[in-house]
């Protein structure tokens, strides 16, 4: 699923050459994300992770994806709050496999807005599982690219059955397709009032 939205993201005329962007997964997790990210030509790649057990394992795994040779890019995983992130510059790809809930997206989509005043195209989102879509639609600062299904891979459906034989409460639930939207940032002058 990661490697097709990649896939569509790469034909959506992004502003530079996939060298030239900072991969950002926002809510990183243990890491699964970045793994991936890390095998394509990316400038670098980081990780926001606030949990600190989680970003604990996310660096364990980054450690066994380089010895393993499979990091293409640099990879770095920051624990803290994704909405403190002092976002680097040049053009950056922001991954979001639905780390938020309604508040922390609008207060997330503010920082954004922040960061990358005067820098319109320069920052692209995937958003995975996009659950707070809408929150994205209303903030006017971003133009849609993309929104639909993503096939999942059978891998994906191995990991996915994984997390639930562990769940003791049910919470997740796993289908055949992901729902996406990629966005582009057009900047602040754009922004409904
Ligand atoms: C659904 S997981 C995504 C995992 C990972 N991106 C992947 O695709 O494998 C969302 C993660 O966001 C993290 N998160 C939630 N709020 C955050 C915040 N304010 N700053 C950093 N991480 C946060 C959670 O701890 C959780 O690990």
């Amino acid at each position: 699923m990661f490697q097709g939205l990649v896939r569509r993201w790469r034909r959506s005329r992004p502003a530079a050459a996939m060298d030239e962007f900072t991969f950002v997964d926002v809510g990183a997790g243990m890491g699964r994300a970045m793994l991936l990210a890390s095998e394509l030509p990316f400038k670098a790649v980081v990780g926001l992770e606030l949990h600190p057990a989680l970003a604990r394992i996310a660096k364990k795994n980054l450690t066994v994806w380089r010895k393993a040779g499979r990091a293409r890019a640099p990879m770095k995983m920051v624990r803290g709050d994704a909405l403190e992130f002092a976002w680097p510059e040049g053009p950056c790809l922001a991954f979001l496999f639905n780390p938020f809930g309604e508040t922390v997206m609008k207060r997330m989509l503010k920082a954004l807005a922040r960061s990358f005043r005067g820098r319109g195209g320069e920052l692209d989102l995937l958003y995975v599982n996009n659950e707070q879509e809408w929150v994205v639609e209303v903030h006017g600062g971003f133009e849609r690219l993309f929104l639909g299904q993503v096939q999942r891979s059978r891998a994906d459906a191995i990991a996915d059955y994984r997390i639930m034989a562990n769940q003791p409460e049910g919470e997740y639930a796993s289908s055949n397709a992901e729902d996406c939207s990629i966005w582009r940032w057009v900047g602040s002058e754009r922004m409904r009032r």
